[in-house]
C-alpha cells in the first residue's frame, strides 16, 4: 500500500526543564540559544527542510514563549523596519515562516507517549514525524529526510538510530535488529526495543534518538499503552506494540553530528561547537579558543 507524505511534526515540549533550573523558572528550555538562535527553531528548521507543512508543539501552561516566538510582532518589527534593521528582520521573521504552527495543552505528562497521544486530532490519519527538541542535528548531516524515504519506501515506523556505546544506553531506547540484519547498513529492520535497559541487560548499543516517523496507528497502539519503564507511558512500548501487531519498524543509523542540548553538559558543548562556525561571530570565537587555557580552579 502506498504511504501518504509526511506533512506533519509533533514536537514534545511539555518538560518543566528541571535540569535548568533555574532559568526555566521563567524561560521554557526549549528557546534556550545556541548563540542567539533557540534551539527549538534550529528542530522546526529541520522539520521544514524534510518537507513538513505544519508543526504541533506538545506544550504545558507557562510555556506561552513558544508560541510568541513562533509569531509574529508587528511592532517590534516595525521598530526594526523603522531603523533599518534588515539582518534583524529578517532573524525574527525567519521562525514564522518554517511551517504552520499548532498548539497543544499536555496538562498532566504522562512520559513521551502520552505528549505524542495529544496529536491525535492534528495527525488526522496521517502519519507524524516526531522531533524531539533537545536533540538538534547538524544541518550538513541529514536524519529526517532519509527517515522519511524509508518510510516511503516500507510505511510502519522508522527511528533514528545512534550508536552510543554500553555506558549510555541505559539512558535510551534501545534496538534489538532483524536476525541476519546487515548492521554496517544505514538502513536495519528491528526485531524489538526495550525502554532504557540497564547497562548488564542492554541487548545491543544502538540508541533511539529524537527522531520517529510514526504512522497513523500509533495512536491506537498508544490508547492501549500501559505505564512502562518509570510509570510513563513510554513511546517505545507502543511502537514495540505494533512491531508485534506486523508492522515494519526500521532504523536509520545517523552517522552525523547530533548535539545534545537536553543536560548542562552537553548543552555548553552544543553551544561551543556550533558557536565556533556561527556565522557572526565564529572566526573570532575560534582564534580566542584556540589560545583560551581553562583556570582549573
Ligand atoms: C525518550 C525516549 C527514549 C529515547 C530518548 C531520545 O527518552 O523515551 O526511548 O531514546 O527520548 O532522546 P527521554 O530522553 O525523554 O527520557
Amino acid at each position: 500500500m502506498p504511504t501518504q507524505p509526511v506533512r506533519k511534526a509533533v514536537i514534545p515540549a511539555a518538560g518543566r526543564g528541571t535540569r535548568f533550573l533555574p532559568f526555566t523558572k521563567a524561560v521554557p528550555k526549549e528557546l534556550a540559544p545556541i548563540v542567539t538562535t533557540p534551539a527549538i527553531e534550529l528542530v522546526v528548521a529541520e522539520a521544514a527542510a524534510a518537507g513538513v507543512t505544519d508543526v504541533l508543539f506538545v506544550v504545558s501552561p507557562g510555556k506561552g514563549a513558544i508560541a510568541d516566538y513562533f509569531g509574529t510582532d508587528d511592532d517590534l518589527a516595525q521598530a526594526l523596519r523603522a531603523k533599518d534593521k534588515q539582518a534583524e528582520l529578517a532573524s525574527i521573521e525567519a521562525p514564522t515562516r518554517l511551517a504552520r504552527t499548532h498548539f497543544v495543552d499536555q496538562l498532566d505528562p504522562k512520559g513521551l507517549g502520552d505528549a505524542v497521544a495529544h496529536a491525535a486530532d492534528f495527525a488526522a490519519g496521517e502519519p507524524v514525524a516526531v522531533l524531539l527538541p533537545d536533540d538538534v542535528m547538524d544541518e550538513r548531516d541529514e536524519l529526517l529526510r532519509p527517515m522519511l524515504d524509508v518510510y516511503a519506501e516500507y510505511g510502519g515506523v522508522v527511528v533514528g538510530l545512534l550508536d552510543v556505546g554500553p555506558d549510555e544506553i541505559s539512558s535510551y531506547g534501545c534496538v534489538v535488529p532483524d536476525d541476519g540484519a546487515d548492521l554496517k547498513a544505514d538502513v536495519v529492520p528491528l526485531a524489538d526495543l526495550v525502554e532504557k535497559p540497564a547497562k548488564q541487560d542492554a541487548p545491543s548499543t544502538l540508541a533511539i534518538i529524537g527522531r520517529y516517523v510514526l504512522p497513523p496507528e500509533i495512536f491506537a497502539a498508544l490508547e492501549s499503552t500501559a505505564p512502562g519503564a518509570g510509570g510513563e507511558i513510554q513511546l517505545t512500548d507502543a511502537m514495540l506494540a505494533l512491531r508485534h501487531s506486523g508492522v515494519p519498524v526500521h532504523g536509520v543509523v545517523f552517522r552525523g553530528r547530533r548535539y545534545d542540548t537536553g543536560n548542562k553538559l552537553e548543552y555548553v558543548k552544543a553551544v561551543v561547537q556550533l558557536a565556533a562556525r556561527h556565522p557572526d561571530v565564529g572566526k573570532e570565537f575560534r582564534a580566542w579558543l584556540r589560545e583560551y587555557e581553562p583556570d582549573a580552579d
